[in-house]
């Protein structure tokens, strides 16, 4: 196992009313909060109602900024810098989903920051430039991403046609409120791309030819057995506490760290040419993966790397057999059952995406060099996996 630090300093309240604490835990941080959030749930579902109320008691000041679109743009991001440092705020609440959060999390940054965050961290990737940010706090309402307690930030600049993330251990949410019947009023659509985004998050770091991580690959087979449980019962049932509770957890705990630290290596390619359809046409993230997933794993295994598929059809699906590769492609075909079952499309052409932007997203995703570790990506590489994916 190789050496790290494990730190995370993000304080988690699980549970149904958990939102009665967060006055006071704001209260630890700050007196003036910019209060962020996306289009209407948190409205239609009484969330902003307690919220608000809250905070009052605590008699701290909100400033609001609503609106942010899935897929966050770099202009909410400015917008929102702007009222901070107008209003002199010293917190950013999200309450939303991973969308709001690194939204949130842009602005945080920006608000302390000089220079231009698109520029310097998502696009030159100076990420020690970023030295001060506001603290970062959330309420989640969709669970997905784990943004509730990670550092990473994700944003979309649509003029040039990119998404781009960054990442800074100063942004990690100082609390996150996870109140597993906030989900309740996620419809199927999201309820399913957010489980899809959950294993995808555990795939890209369970997936690496290496022949080490033990401990890393039973705590993520754990993970990934709770999603494939609780996703088709919270899908049916989106009242189902136990389901959402278990999903809701799953989700922070497969993107915090817990699974990757001490790992030789993490894989991490179908994001990124996932990312490259959400900037080319603003796609559901975790939908966008459903298809790729499955052609991705076909397409990267081989008898350097096989052994992992087995491990996972083994130990998540309990299939065996004589001969590797057809155990490796049974898991594979289960996978893509788990997504059909939550009516995942699986090709592009489902979601209205032809070949034409293919040779501009396989070239700038392979901009810097080969992607992910399980089989080196190039050019042609990216190009076969998203023609696989029509
Ligand atoms: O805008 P509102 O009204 O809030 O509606 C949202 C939005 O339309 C709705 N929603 C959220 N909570 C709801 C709800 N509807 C009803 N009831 C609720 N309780 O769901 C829609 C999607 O929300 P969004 O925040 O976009 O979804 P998600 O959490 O899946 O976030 C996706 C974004 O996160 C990025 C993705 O690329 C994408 O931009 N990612 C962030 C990561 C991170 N920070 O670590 C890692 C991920 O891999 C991912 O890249
Ligand atoms: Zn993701």
């Amino acid at each position: 196992m190789k050496n790290f630090v494990y730190d995370i300093p993000t304080r988690i309240l699980f549970g149904q009313g958990q939102v009665s604490n967060v006055g006071k835990e704001v209260k630890k941080h700050a007196d003036r909060v910019l209060l962020l959030y996306g289009k209407n749930s948190i409205k239609k579902n009484g969330l902003y109602d307690e919220v608000i109320k809250f905070l009052t008691e605590e008699n701290i000041e909100i400033v609001e900024l609503s609106g942010v679109d899935p897929n966050p743009r770099i202009e909410t991001v400015r917008e929102g810098a702007n009222l901070c440092r107008k209003h002199n705020l010293e917190l950013v609440l999200a309450v939303g989903g991973g969308s709001t959060i690194d939204c949130a999390k842009g602005i945080a940054a920006q608000a302390k920051y000089h220079g231009d965050i698109w520029k310097d961290l998502c696009v030159d990737k100076n990420l020690e430039l970023l030295t001060e940010a506001l603290p970062v706090a959330s309420i989640l309402t969709l669970s997905a991403t784990g943004s509730e307690m990670n550092g990473n930030s994700v944003l979309s600049n649509m003029k040039e046609n990119l998404k781009l993330g960054f990442s800074s251990y100063i942004l990690r949410p100082v609390f996150s409120i996870l109140d597993p019947t906030y989900t309740y009023s996620v419809n199927k659509y999201q309820t399913a791309a957010g489980a899809v985004d959950i294993m995808s998050h555990l795939f890209e770091q369970y997936f690496s030819p290496d022949k080490k991580g033990y401990l890393q690959a039973r705590i993520m087979e754990g993970l990934l057995k709770t999603v494939i449980h609780y996703a088709p019962i919270a899908y049916e049932k989106p009242t189902d506490y136990e389901a959402r509770a278990n999903i809701m957890w799953a989700s922070s705990l497969a993107l915090n760290g817990l699974t990757s630290a001490g790992k030789e290596s993490t894989d991490w390619a179908t994001h990124q040419i996932e990312h490259e359809l959400s900037a080319k046409y603003d796609i559901t993230h975790g939908v966008g993966l459903g298809i790729l997933t499955p052609y991705w794993m076909e397409y990267v295994l081989d008898k350097e790397n096989v052994h992992r598929y087995v491990e996972y059809a083994n130990n998540v699906w309990n299939i065996f057999g004589e001969n590797d590769f057809e155990v490796a492609k049974e898991g594979i075909i289960k996978t893509r059952e788990s997504f059909d079952s939550l009516d995942i499309p699986s090709s592009l052409t489902e979601i209205g995406i032809d070949s034409s932007k293919f040779e501009d997203m396989a070239a700038s995703v392979t901009k810097f060099g080969p992607i992910g570790t399980m089989k080196k990506l190039g050019y042609k590489d990216v190009l076969e996996i998203l023609t696989m994916s029509l």
